[in-house]
């Protein structure tokens, strides 16, 4: 089927909750993407922060064919070889203790909710339904499910489905202030993204993140770190939150941790993690030995001498471009992030860049309808970067035009 029969299909047959790209995508090769005509694409949306080696890394694909040939599944009743050295691997890195697997972010995080509920029942015993509220920050996306939902800030998310689970409540973006005076003996848990993904790429403070961590010490609440986006490479380092020397009590990441294949993981410490008993949490999918196996390879490659400094090293030059950009072009008010997750503000709507970036053969994202936001692999070159910058920059100085025509009008 070509792309017309595709789109016409899926119009009849899903549940509309995409906006699809007007691409049919059937190839992908390191940073490009090719669709069914032909087209190549240089992909700065990395399957949404999930192709962090870009497409068909050698490696990968040799240990997805080799575990393919065995069992794809076995049941979390069952032991195989992946799941505990991978456990042991993600413990290592982020200074933890125990891993629990979950498929996606959002399950991840209704894992931690829990989680943090059970850690205050098991440390309180005399109060067991008084410590139940989890303080998220406004501006966040920690997922779909009701519980995620619940810590996600956006009220076109939420309305709709309300009531959600209860005993989240918001604190206001960098507000050390309004956080202690939310910060009662009722709280459970802290959960933020150190930098938040879908928001629009905002940096977390570190005097906020530090007093979040004190807070969460002070009243035995635990200090939950949403990584998923942010996390495994994605900044040049493997964790977000170590650019503070943070030391979060639980850990989550997803995206790229399988190569593309669902994973998630919930990463704890110790005596967090031993409020939960057999029984108390599951999932049927979570930690198969394929996905097991491939987050192990991508680990392994994210790990080598070199690599994150490689990450750190092109952001610093993609943000630098973006930076001299802006120097030129007043539609831009503000460059954010760090490593390979970078973002532009506008100062208009930037959907239509998006859609005159896909002609001119660039994969880029905008969120929260203003920000142009760059995910791309970690293998990105500088190459990439400049013909990037090479195709905005007419499209931008246009949208500049536009603006100026309209206050004109
Ligand atoms: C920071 C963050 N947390 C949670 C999620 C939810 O992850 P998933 O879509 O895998 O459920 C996302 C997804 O974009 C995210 O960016």
């Amino acid at each position: 089927m070509n792309y017309e029969e595709i789109k016409e299909l899926e119009r009849r047959a899903l549940i509309p909750t995409y906006e699809r790209l007007p691409i049919l995508a059937v190839r992908g090769e390191g940073c490009y993407l090719y669709d069914d005509r032909g087209k190549r694409y240089t992909d700065f949306l990395g399957g949404l922060a999930v192709n962090a080696l870009g497409y068909g890394q050698p490696e990968i694909m040799k240990a997805l064919r080799d575990e393919s040939e065995n069992v794809l599944h076995v049941s979390n009743l069952i032991y195989h070889r992946y799941q505990g050295p991978l456990a042991e691997k993600l413990a290592r890195l982020a200074g933890l203790d125990r891993v629990f697997f979950g498929n996606s972010g959002t399950e991840v995080i209704e894992g931690a909710l829990k989680l943090a509920r059970a850690y205050a029942r098991l440390r309180h015993p005399a109060e067991p339904f008084e410590r139940f509220e989890i303080l998220a920050v406004e501006n966040s996306f920690h997922g779909r499910t009701l519980g995620a939902l619940a810590a996600t800030w956006p009220e076109k998310y939420r309305k709709p489905f309300e009531p959600l689970t209860p005993g989240i409540r918001f604190v206001r973006l960098h507000d050390v202030d309004d956080l202690r005076a939310k910060f009662t003996p009722r709280v459970a848990g802290f959960l933020v993204e150190t930098i938040q993904g879908e928001g629009g790429v905002v940096e977390m403070r570190e005097e906020f993140l530090r007093a979040a961590q004190e807070l969460c010490r002070e009243n035995d609440a635990l200090f939950i770190c949403d990584e998923i986006q942010c996390g495994l490479g994605r900044t040049g380092r493997m964790f977000a939150y170590e650019r503070f020397s943070l030391k979060p009590d639980v850990v989550l990441v997803a995206k790229p941790l399988a190569a593309g294949l669902p994973l998630a993981a919930m990463i704890a410490r110790d005596d967090a993690a031993k409020a939960f008993a057999p029984g108390m949490h599951g999932t049927t999918f979570g930690g198969g030995p394929l996905q097991c196996r491939l987050a192990l390879k991508v680990l392994e490659i994210l790990e080598r001498p070199g690599f994150l400094e490689r990450v750190r090293e092109v952001g610093a030059y993609f943000r630098r471009r973006l930076e001299n950009l802006k120097q030129e072009l007043p539609v831009i008010r503000e460059v954010r992030g760090e490593g390979l997750m970078l973002a532009v503000e506008l100062t208009v709507a930037g959907k239509n860049i998006v859609r005159q970036a896909l002609e001119a053969g660039f994969l880029i994202n905008c969120t929260q309808e203003k920000v142009l936001r760059f995910l791309p692999p970690l293998i990105v070159e500088r190459h990439h970067i400049d013909e990037l910058i090479a195709a905005l920059k007419p499209l931008l100085a246009g949208l500049r035009e536009e603006t100026r025509q309209e206050v004109h009008a």
